[in-house]
């Protein structure tokens, strides 16, 4: 699927789009994205985690925010951090931006309609910056990791969540199963067969963890790790803009 026909069945779906995760998600969507919230901070355990978001100017990015759920989320653990929330869907960005003023946190967020693949932002400009499964949908992940970089100030976190696909031999199968059989059933009675064909689709083609890590310290972060949850059905994603 191309970028634009991709953004086109993100505008289709927005509506049903929250209802929908939390039963995809076995309602486990809204504690993966507060733990990537908390995330930001992480670094090398907590030893000598990042000060940055106490800071009442620190800026975060929402990437591919959606609905803006990881941006309640990231305004939830980081009280005086100010987030931007990205998307290229207008009609997710609108419900976005209608959740943040009924929640009273529009002014603490910001909302551009805008490419992961081309940053409207100047360099060094976050200090920190995340993506709720964002990053499976991009046509060019590589450039949308360095466009992060690149906007990220030397030291800033950044924090992915993603679907993927567990790899044990039982819980593999198990989710396997649930992926190419579960997920297309519920898109079907949902009436959104394609969308949820895409999603099968794109979660079996997401490269495997390690090599997301790879792709990461090529685009310029350090510090990786990976965190799986629920068996890997989603990861967790963790890396430290290093210095140029
Ligand atoms: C699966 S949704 C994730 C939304 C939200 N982050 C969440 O936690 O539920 C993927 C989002 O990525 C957006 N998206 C896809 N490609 C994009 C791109 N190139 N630039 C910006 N947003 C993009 C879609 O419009 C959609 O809102």
């Amino acid at each position: 699927m191309g970028a634009r026909s991709c953004i086109g069945m993100f505008d289709s779906i927005a509506c049903e789009y929250d209802g929908l995760n939390r039963i995809v998600s076995l309602g486990l969507d809204r504690s993966w994205r507060r733990r990537t919230a908390r995330a930001l901070l992480r670094d090398d355990g907590g030893a000598s985690a990042d000060p940055g978001l106490h800071d009442r100017h620190a800026r975060v990015l929402d990437l591919a925010t959606g609905t803006g759920d990881l941006a309640v989320a990231i305004a939830s653990e980081h009280l005086e951090a100010r987030i931007w929330a990205l998307d290229a869907s207008e009609r997710m960005l609108d419900l976005a931006r209608r959740k943040i003023a009924r929640l009273g946190l529009d002014q603490r967020v910001g909302f551009i309609l805008g490419d992961a693949c081309a940053l409207p932002f100047p360099e060094l400009y976050f200090d920190a910056a995340a993506t709720a499964f964002g990053l499976r949908n991009f046509e060019d992940r590589p450039r949308a990791l360095a466009e992060i970089a690149r906007v990220l100030r030397p030291g800033g976190t950044v924090a992915i969540l993603e679907a993927t696909e567990p790899e044990g031999r039982v819980i593999g199968a198990l989710a396997r199963l649930y992926i190419h059989r579960v997920l297309p059933l519920i898109g079907a009675i949902a009436g959104h067969a394609s969308a949820y064909r895409y999603l099968e689709h794109s979660i079996a083609r997401f490269p495997r963890p390690a090599r997301v890590l790879e792709t990461m310290g090529e685009a310029g972060f350090d510090r990786l790790s990976c965190s799986p949850l629920l068996h890997g059905a989603a990861t967790l994603f963790v890396g430290r803009r290093g210095e140029r």
